[in-house]
């Protein structure tokens, strides 16, 4: 039970943190044939404008600190980092910022 807590936690981390009106996106992801040609940006923008038209006041995903590409993408786009995780315990290679942006 243990290390089923512990294999989950990630999964569990984001179920327990989601709030009510949170639009939680999930994974994105380009082909790298297609990478850097402003797909990304358009998949960003059609997701933000769905988000809006379900009435979601904030939208929310996790990304791993490592990926510094997608970070600067968010970040120009006005995503901010408002937690990572884990919090405390540090496992090498593993760390996730939650970034967020509010409509
Ligand atoms: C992160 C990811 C979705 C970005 O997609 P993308 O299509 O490359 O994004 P864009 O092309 O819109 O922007 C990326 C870069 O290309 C540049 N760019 C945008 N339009 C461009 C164009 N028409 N011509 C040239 N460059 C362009 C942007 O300025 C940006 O530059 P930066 O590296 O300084 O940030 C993609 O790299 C990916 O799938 N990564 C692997 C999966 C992943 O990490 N997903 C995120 C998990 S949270």
């Amino acid at each position: 039970m243990i290390v089923v807590s512990i294999v989950f936690a990630p999964l569990l981390r984001i179920i327990d943190t989601i709030a009510d009106g949170d639009f939680y996106l999930q994974a994105i992801a380009v082909d790298k044939e297609h990478d850097g040609k402003g797909v990304g940006t358009a998949l960003m923008d059609s997701i933000e404008d769905k988000a809006i038209a379900r009435g979601s006041a904030r939208i929310v995903l996790d990304v791993s600190a490592q990926n510094e590409g997608a970070r600067r993408l968010y970040e120009r786009r006005g995503w901010i980092v408002a937690s990572q995780w884990p919090k405390r315990m540090a496992i090498p290679g593993l760390r996730f910022l939650r970034m967020t942006k509010a409509f």
